[in-house]
Formats: C-alpha cells, sequence, structure tokens
C-alpha cells in the first residue's frame, strides 16, 4: 500500500469519490497509484513531461499491477486528457503557481468539462486564487497541510463566479479565512513574523522602497494580528 506525505494525503481526501481525475505532473505517480488503491477513483491518467519521473511512475504502476487503471501518458499539461477519459476532477501539486497557471491558460477549453481543479501551488499562490476568479472559478474549499515547518495551501476550485476579494484576503486566502482549519491559527503566525520581518527590512533599507510594497506587508501584518485575535 502507498503511504503519503501529508501534503499528498490531504490532497487525495479533496478528491471527490468515485471522479474521474487526471494528476498533472505526476512525478513518481504515487497520489494516482492510491487514488486508485484506495478506491477514491475508478481510473487516473497520470500526465507527467519528462523522461526521468515518467519511468518512474511507469516502473510503480506496473509493480502495483495497475496499468489498466493507471494511465500513465508523457505531455505538457492537460494535454494528456482525452475527451474519451471523460475527466471530470484536474489536480496539478507541486508546482510553482505561474507554471500552474500557464498549465490552465495554455488548454482552458480542456476545462469546460472539469467539474473540480485541486491545485496546490509551491509559490504565487494569491496570483492563482485571482487566475482562477477572474476566469470563471469559484474557490469552493481550501485547506493546509503541514510537513515540518513548511505548510501547504490546497485550492479546490469549481466553475463559478466569485467577486474578486481585495490583496490582502487573496494572500490569505478566502475559504481559509472563513473557515475553522485546524492548521490555520499556526499558519497565520508563521506569516505574521515572515510580514514583519519584511517591514523590518524595508524600514532599513537604503533604496528608495514602493509605498504600495510597505503599505501591503503593513496592512497584512494588521488582518493577520485582527484574525488572531478571534481564534
Ligand atoms: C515537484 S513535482 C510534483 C509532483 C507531484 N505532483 C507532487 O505534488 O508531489 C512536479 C512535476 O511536474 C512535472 N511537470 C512540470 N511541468 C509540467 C507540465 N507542463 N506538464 C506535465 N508535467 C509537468 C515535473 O516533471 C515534475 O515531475
Amino acid at each position: 500500500m502507498i503511504k503519503l506525505t501529508p501534503r499528498l494525503k490531504t490532497i487525495a481526501s479533496l478528491v471527490p469519490e468515485g471522479s474521474r481525475a487526471a494528476d498533472i505532473g505526476a512525478d513518481h505517480g504515487y497520489l494516482s497509484v492510491f487514488l486508485v488503491e484506495q478506491g477514491i477513483c475508478p481510473k487516473v491518467i497520470a500526465g507527467e513531461k519528462n523522461e526521468k519521473p515518467l519511468r518512474k511512475a511507469e516502473e510503480l504502476v506496473k509493480s502495483m499491477g495497475l496499468e489498466d487503471r493507471v494511465l500513465i501518458r508523457q505531455g505538457d499539461g492537460l494535454e494528456v486528457i482525452k475527451n474519451w477519459d471523460k475527466v471530470n476532477t484536474v489536480i496539478i501539486a507541486g508546482m510553482g503557481g505561474q507554471t500552474l497557471i500557464n498549465i490552465l491558460r495554455k488548454d482552458y477549453n480542456k476545462l469546460k468539462d472539469i467539474e473540480t481543479l485541486i491545485l496546490q501551488p509551491m509559490t504565487d499562490i494569491p496570483l492563482v486564487r485571482k487566475w482562477l476568479i477572474e476566469n470563471n472559478y469559484k474557490i469552493a474549499r481550501e485547506e493546509l497541510a503541514r510537513e515540518g515547518k513548511q505548510f501547504y495551501e490546497i485550492i479546490v476550485a469549481e466553475p463559478g463566479e466569485e467577486e474578486l476579494p481585495d490583496d490582502i484576503i487573496l494572500e490569505l486566502g478566502p475559504r481559509l479565512l472563513e473557515g475553522k482549519d485546524p492548521l490555520f491559527k499556526a499558519y497565520l503566525l508563521k506569516k505574521l513574523v515572515l510580514a514583519k520581518k519584511v517591514i523590518e527590512n524595508l524600514k532599513k533599507s537604503k533604496q528608495e522602497i514602493s509605498p504600495q510594497k510597505y503599505n501591503y506587508w503593513i496592512n497584512l501584518a494588521h488582518k493577520i494580528e485582527e484574525e488572531l485575535k478571534c481564534r
């Protein structure tokens, strides 16, 4: 049985039962195999651009005898998804936010049949939230995962409309702010330390600082302090 890290386990827990998923950038294939092994998905398309991880995933799937249920395909982003796969859930995890947005943007027409996007960007998370909302998605759910000191934000998006929130809410996560994720307080505390450090560095900087940038970090620190009062 595949044992997943807390990050991948949280992602798997957000995949709708019975959905036909595509795991884009599947790397080693652990998540794809887990979803099938656990009966969460009848079939998974595991897409991977690069040769080396692709071979690793193939080896794993073969060793588990799951070749007819975890379909490994080499390709760039969503191009591995074919009409006949009837994929309704797309997972893109462990990549930079900009790469993730480029994948979604490049094959936007392929998203028309997708009911659920499960995204775990490593960077530029506010940009991903903004792109989704500006491109006819609503953020249905957000969850955190923690591995040691590192937090991971997982976004579940569905077709729909949502008003674009301000930059601070895009930074902290609109659904995380509404919800009761047990990790959110620790996540906020970590972000507050970072915000205070950035503010200190900006104050000490000998170069001219952008007032917009300075105000962003001040407003972020203020919002986090307010949030922490009621948690
Ligand atoms: C850091 S790994 C993350 C693997 C796995 N999704 C996870 O969350 O643990 C990113 C993987 O995405 C693949 N990748 C990067 N860009 C891609 C693209 N445009 N299409 C498909 N795969 C891509 C890389 O080769 C790499 O194996």
